[in-house]
């Protein structure tokens, strides 16, 4: 019997599936159908760092520190706060002899698509962290389940970008299903890296049509929105002071609320701003992880607005070919990103 989905590595509780269990066993022994992958960058989920950082403050030691006692704790890059992980680059160094990745070889250099809050981990040394992007250097190693996901690194992007997209590749896929044209839609922090994929898409679903109205915290990120050229309105609010957002979306924009609000803020508390946005019978896309399932659906409750919410699903058929496709087709969108992460 093969263990695609790598419920023989889970340590506790018993019976758990990998990503919700609280450890697992990262021995790094390259099961019959697993992949084994020596580790050069991961990619903390922004939610993920932002709270380590929050928690520990900006020593990056200190936040060396704080990720080995996860890894120490858990067996993989699972931060037991915000409950997300991020995702990783490496060098295939096994593959196991039932493994169904027949298109892969040994020495292959990849991207895994599937979260590290479900990853096997090892990590031997923290040689560098990028406190901007959340990408670390790491000499380690990490095990790919079968069932998991993984992309060829391209070669014609740098692999901090590629790294990148590919962590949130699934809010540009999403987009592309849920905006129409002629729609109101509005992104709340857009200046970030799925904001601004985010931001590309609706454009090109929207066309000439509708109203893209980009929302940020920082007055320095809504130049870079400017500078991209995707949104007709770019406001400088805190999506964790609901009440503000309103009063500045309203003042752009009139009483006309949006038909899709989509969600990328790194922070927690910014559910019922999106949901104040949002027209009855709208939709809300919450792609961040900081988003808390209770706030918004009593949230949305309490204020008497009958929207429909949409988890963000990691996961797209495809969703790795369209984000990178979308960035090779995008140029102002790619030295954006280079700026951030190249
Ligand atoms: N669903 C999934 O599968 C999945 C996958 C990957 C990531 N995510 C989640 O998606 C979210 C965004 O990730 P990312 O990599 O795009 O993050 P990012 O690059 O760090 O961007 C976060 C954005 O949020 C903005 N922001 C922070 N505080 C704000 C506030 N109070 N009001 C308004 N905007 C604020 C930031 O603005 P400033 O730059 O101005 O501070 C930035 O533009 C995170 O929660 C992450 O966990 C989800």
């Amino acid at each position: 019997m093969g263990d695609p989905y790598g419920l023989k590595r889970v340590i506790e509780p018993v019976g758990a599936m990998p990503q919700p269990a609280w450890k697992l066993d990262n021995s790094m022994r390259c099961g019959d159908d697993e992949m084994l992958i020596d580790v050069d960058i991961l990619n903390i989920d922004a939610a993920s760092f932002t709270q380590i950082k929050e928690a520990v403050g900006t020593d990056p030691e200190a936040v060396a520190n704080r990720m080995r006692e996860i890894v120490a704790m858990r067996g993989k890059h699972h931060n037991p706060v915000t409950g997300s992980g991020g995702m990783l680059i490496g060098t295939i160094a096994q593959i196991g002899p039932n493994s169904s990745k027949r298109n892969l070889v040994v020495g292959d250099r990849i991207a895994t698509l599937v979260s590290l809050s479900l990853t096997p981990l090892a990590i031997d040394e923290i040689n560098h962290i990028d406190l901007s992007s959340g990408q670390v250097k790491i000499t380690g190693q990490a095990i790919l389940f079968d069932s998991g996901i993984c992309v060829r690194m391209p070669t014609d992007l740098p692999d901090r970008v590629t790294l990148a997209v590919c962590d949130v590749c699934g809010a540009p896929a999403q987009t592309a299903r849920i905006v129409k044209e002629g729609q109101t839609v509005a992104v709340l922090g857009a200046g970030g890296k799925s904001g601004m994929m985010v931001l590309a898409q609706a454009r090109r679903n929207l066309g000439a049509t509708g109203r893209l109205i980009a929302l940020e915290y920082a007055e320095k990120s809504a130049e870079t929105i400017r500078a991209l050229g995707y949104a007709d309105d770019v406001l400088v609010c805190d999506a964790q002071n609901p009440v503000q957002t309103l009063e500045v979306f309203e003042q752009a924009v009139g009483t006309q609320l949006a038909d899709v609000a989509i969600n990328c803020v790194s922070v927690p508390g910014t559910e019922l701003a999106s949901i104040m946005i949002t027209r009855d019978r709208g939709l809300v896309y919450f792609f961040s992880m900081a988003t808390s399932f209770t706030t918004a659906a009593l949230g949305a409750e309490g204020l008497g607005k009958d929207v429909d919410m949409m988890i963000g699903n990691g996961y797209a058929s495809g969703h790795a070919d369209l984000a990178l496709d979308l960035i090779r087709a995008e140029p102002v969108l790619l030295a954006a990103y280079v700026h951030k992460c190249g």
